[in-house]
């Protein structure tokens, strides 16, 4: 038996990708730059069995929707496509994410399977190969298959062009010892899904294309700030363009707005703290949660502080830098 496991863990974008070029391969707008977890990984198993007539999907262990299923076997098309390998396969995925938590993207979760299928179905990739696989099930995956700050570039072109030069690498800084406070404000479902929204955006709103300038500006700066370890600068950075993100979203039509009262009170909650002498800087992705990034030191101060907000300890989760995907084992299969 071939059940090959792997396992990979969300990361958060301190650059954000916000915007496609190319919705097919997946081929950003911007670079990003972002910071893999330790926490929540995602495990992923995949058997190819030549008896079976069509992908089989479960979460762990148990029948996955018809959307999501669909999501993976066309993922796993484009494996087989470069394998030769037409076998179907039974895949499950199981993510130790709390429900909602607003680091559930499908970062982890393409990364792990990207991993154990290319490894189940014998193709042979290199680290940058792999993180442009992890792109095709979603962009931000590309990112999830190294650890730590990681940048992913946006590459030049479309098409064949585009897709190989579009890949996810470690970036090489000293040791820096960051936290991201994650405080769940609202842990419902989005109303608007953000490939929709990205969509949106790119095609309607009139803050975008300044935004895809600043962003190539904070790239530079915040790469130079991870080099000189300033976690002050990296903060201020990822702050400003997260902001600037949602302020594109704003401006598109129909707007999209998934900043709620409970992000306000967050994001006033860390001005607080930085007028109390205190470095935390927050970021926003596609949903009302917010990810505060300060030094490990201050993450239970800070963690404190935004507990008050958000109204219970509970939905306060302090994580710190992680690894990238890796080949767990065998399936249990
Ligand atoms: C706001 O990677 O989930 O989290 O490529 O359409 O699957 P698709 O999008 P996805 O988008 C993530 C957007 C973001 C910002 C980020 O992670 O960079």
């Amino acid at each position: 038996m071939n059940s090959i496991a792997a396992v990979a863990n969300p990361n958060i974008a301190l650059i954000k990708y916000w915007g496609k070029r190319d919705e097919v391969l997946h081929l950003p707008m911007t670079t990003s730059l972002s910071l893999t977890l330790r926490e929540f990984p995602t495990t992923t198993t995949v058997e190819p069995r030549p008896e079976l007539t069509a992908d089989r999907v479960t979460l762990a262990g148990a029948p996955a929707s018809e959307a999501f299923t669909g999501r993976v076997a066309r993922f796993l098309d484009l494996v087989r496509a470069g394998s030769g390998d037409r076998r179907y396969a039974m895949v499950d995925t199981a993510n130790t994410v709390p429900t909602g938590a607003g680091l559930a993207s499908s970062a982890a979760g393409f990364a792990a399977l990207a991993l154990a299928a290319a490894t189940a179905y014998g193709l042979d990739l290199d680290p940058r190969a792999l993180s442009r696989l992890a792109r095709r099930g979603s962009g931000s995956a590309a990112r999830s298959v190294f650890g730590g700050f990681v940048v992913w570039w946006r590459g030049e072109g479309v098409g064949a062009a585009g897709d190989l030069s579009s890949f996810a690498e470690p970036i090489d800084v000293p040791p820096m010892d960051a936290a991201l406070v994650v405080a769940l404000v609202d842990t419902r479902e989005k109303a608007v899904p953000s490939r929709e929204a990205m969509r949106r955006t790119v095609s309607t709103s009139p803050f975008y294309p300044p935004w895809v300038a600043e962003s190539a500006r904070h790239l530079d700066r915040m790469r130079a700030a991870l080099r000189a370890g300033d976690l002050a600068t990296v903060g201020e950075i990822a702050e400003a363009n997260a902001l600037g993100m949602h302020a594109t979203m704003l401006g598109a039509r129909p707007a999209v707005r998934y900043l709620a009262a409970g992000t306000l009170a967050v994001l006033d909650r860390v001005q607080e703290l930085r007028a109390a002498g205190i470095g935390a800087w927050a970021t926003m992705d596609a949903g009302p949660n917010v990810k505060v990034l300060c030094d490990s030191r201050d993450s239970a101060a800070v963690a404190a502080a935004v507990a008050e907000v958000v109204g219970a300890a509970e939905r306060i989760v302090i994580a710190t830098s992680g690894p990238g995907a890796v080949i767990c084992g065998n399936g249990h299969r």
